[in-house]
C-alpha cells in the first residue's frame, strides 16, 4: 500500500460516530440500490468500507451475498474488523483487504461495487482508472452505487457542524469547512471535539484533498466506460446506480 496517503489517520476514531446519521437517513436507499444484484457467483466490493456501516447494509439486503471490503486505513480496519466480529452474518461473509483500491489485487468479477463517501478521496486520473478496472470486472446485470456530495466544482464552505454523537458522559462532535484549491479541486478541514464533564478537549484538526465532480462529468466518465449513471434515491442522498448501457 505505499504511496497511500490515510487521511483517517487520526480522524478515524470519531467517523463510524460521526458518519452514522448519513446511513440512519440513507442507508435504505443504498439497500433499495443494491437489491437484486446477482450475487451467486461473485463478491460486492466495497470500495473504503471504512467502519463498516455500508458492508452491514449491504449483508442485510443479500441474503447469501460475499462481501469483498477493502480499507487502507489501519485505524477504520479496527473497527470494521471489530464490528464483522461481533456478528455472525458478518464474520462468514465479508473478507477485509488492507489494500488501496488502486493497487488491490481483486478478484476477476465483482457483482457491484460500493463507492460511498470515498469518490472524492481519487484525483481524476485515478478516477479514471477506477471507472475502467470497474467497469471490466462488473458482472453481467451488475452496478456501482456511488454518491457525490456538494460541493459539485471548487467552492469554499463556510465551517459548519457535520455530526454530532453522545456516549456516556460525552458528546462527540464534528465541524467541516473547505476552501476551493485549484480545478476540480477542495481542500476539507474537519475539526473533532470531545465535550465531556469537564470541558472541551483539545480539538483533533485534520485537513485533507478532495476531488470534485459534478453530476453531469460522472455520467460522461460512466458512459466513456460504457456505464449509463442513473440518480437513485432521494436527490440529498447523491446516489447513482451505474450500470452497463444495453448493447
Ligand atoms: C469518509 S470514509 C467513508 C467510509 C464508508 N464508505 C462509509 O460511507 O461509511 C472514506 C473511506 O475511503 C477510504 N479510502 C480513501 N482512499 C482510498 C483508496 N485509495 N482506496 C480505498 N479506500 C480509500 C478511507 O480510508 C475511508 O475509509
Amino acid at each position: 500500500m505505499s504511496g497511500h496517503r490515510d487521511d483517517y489517520a487520526v480522524s478515524g476514531e470519531y467517523i463510524d460516530l460521526l458518519i452514522r446519521p448519513w446511513w440512519d437517513a440513507f442507508g435504505p436507499a443504498v439497500a433499495e440500490a443494491l437489491r437484486g444484484l446477482p450475487t451467486g457467483d461473485a463478491p460486492l466490493l466495497d470500495v473504503g468500507a471504512g467502519s463498516g456501516l455500508g458492508v452491514a447494509c449491504a449483508v442485510a439486503e443479500l441474503p447469501g451475498a460475499e462481501v469483498l471490503a477493502v480499507e487502507p486505513s489501519p485505524l477504520l480496519r479496527a473497527v470494521l474488523l471489530a464490528r464483522a466480529a461481533a456478528d455472525p452474518a458478518l464474520r462468514d461473509r465479508v473478507t477485509v483487504l488492507a489494500a488501496d483500491l488502486l493497487t488491490a489485487r481483486l478478484p476477476e468479477r465483482v457483482s457491484g461495487v460500493l463507492a460511498l463517501n470515498v469518490i472524492g478521496h481519487f484525483a481524476p486520473d485515478d478516477r479514471e482508472r477506477v471507472w475502467a478496472d470497474l467497469a471490466k470486472r462488473l458482472a453481467p446485470g451488475g452496478r456501482i452505487v456511488v454518491n457525490l456530495a456538494p460541493p459539485f466544482t471548487p467552492t469554499d464552505v463556510p465551517k459548519a457542524p457535520m455530526g454530532e454523537a453522545r456516549i456516556g458522559r460525552n458528546r462527540y462532535a464534528g465541524h467541516a469547512e473547505a476552501r476551493a484549491d485549484g480545478p476540480d479541486r477542495i481542500t476539507w478541514h474537519m475539526t473533532y471535539e470531545v465535550h465531556g464533564e469537564d470541558g472541551v478537549a483539545p480539538p483533533v484538526e485534520v485537513a485533507y484533498p478532495w476531488w470534485t465532480l459534478t453530476p453531469d462529468a460522472l455520467r460522461d466518465e460512466a458512459a466513456a466506460h460504457g456505464l449509463e449513471a442513473r440518480p437513485t434515491g432521494p436527490a440529498e442522498a447523491g446516489l447513482f446506480a451505474l450500470e452497463a448501457t444495453a448493447a
